[in-house]
């Protein structure tokens, strides 16, 4: 059977993907931020696994990597990210340091959990890294503007993805960004959007139908690419 980590499972989309791998007889490596994420994961079945982790830590992400070392990872879903809420002035921006805190996590710790975890997923069968990242760290797409951190952060996702499709091409992995949609997860305010489980379940149809020529793409939900 295969066997999926995937990171930010407290709640929303992480959670879900968890659940319907879980579902599916998948054995489900789950981080989580907060420890009492434990008890929603253990609900999951024998066959989802907690750890607790902080992607923006570097230490910790090595230490899991090290733990799991001997595990074939089929697919690894870097998933988890963070916001920051808008500020005062003309461009609406957080403090720098607020700013810095969503680049770090939604942009960098995604790069260090896919080089931690490289061997794990080329020593698998399907060796494929997903990145969720928005519509909203699209450049080509970009016709409102605002939200600097969160979309400077994905954008810079997507560049890194595109370039990590490149280096781990000679190890047979795939890597691919993927857009969920515009999805009603439970820190979405006026709960908005497609259900998480239309979301998840259109994500794992992409997955599932994932093709070499598919990597370094951007890709939405229910199909389709997205403009860089
Ligand atoms: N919902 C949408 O409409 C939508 C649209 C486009 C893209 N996305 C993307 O989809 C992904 C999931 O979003 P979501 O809507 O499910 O959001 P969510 O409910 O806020 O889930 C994000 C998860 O990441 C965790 N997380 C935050 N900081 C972390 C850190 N430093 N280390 C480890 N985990 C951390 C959160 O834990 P805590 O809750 O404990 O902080 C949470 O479990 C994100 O990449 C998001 O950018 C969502």
């Amino acid at each position: 059977m295969s066997t999926v980590l995937i990171t930010g499972c407290d709640y929303g989309i992480g959670f879900e993907f968890a659940r319907q791998y879980a579902a599916n007889g998948w054995t489900v490596h789950t981080t989580c931020l907060q420890s009492d994420s434990r008890e929603k994961i253990d609900s999951l079945g024998a066959n989802a696994v907690f750890h607790q982790l902080d992607v923006s830590d570097e230490g910790a992400v090595k230490a899991l990597a090290k733990e799991l070392s001997g595990t074939s990872i089929d697919l690894l879903i870097n998933n988890a990210a963070t916001f920051a809420p808008d500020g005062p002035g003309p461009l609406m921006l957080p403090d720098m340091d607020e700013f810095t805190r969503v680049m770090r996590v939604n942009a960098v710790a995604p790069v260090y959990v896919a080089e931690c975890f490289v061997e794990h997923v080329a020593a698998s069968e399907m060796k494929t890294m997903i990145f969720i990242g928005t519509r909203s760290g699209s450049i080509g797409d970009n016709g409102s503007g605002g939200h600097y951190a969160y979309r400077c952060s994905k954008a810079a996702l997507n560049m890194a993805v595109k370039s990590i499709s490149i280096e781990f091409a000679d190890r047979g992995i795939l890597a691919a960004v993927l857009h969920p949609g515009s999805v009603a997860t439970e820190t979405r305010t006026g709960g908005s959007g497609i259900p998480v489980s239309e979301s998840v379940t259109g994500m794992r149809g992409v997955i599932e139908g994932i093709t070499p020529d598919m990597t370094g793409t951007f890709q939405r939900y229910d199909g389709g690419t997205i403009e860089w």
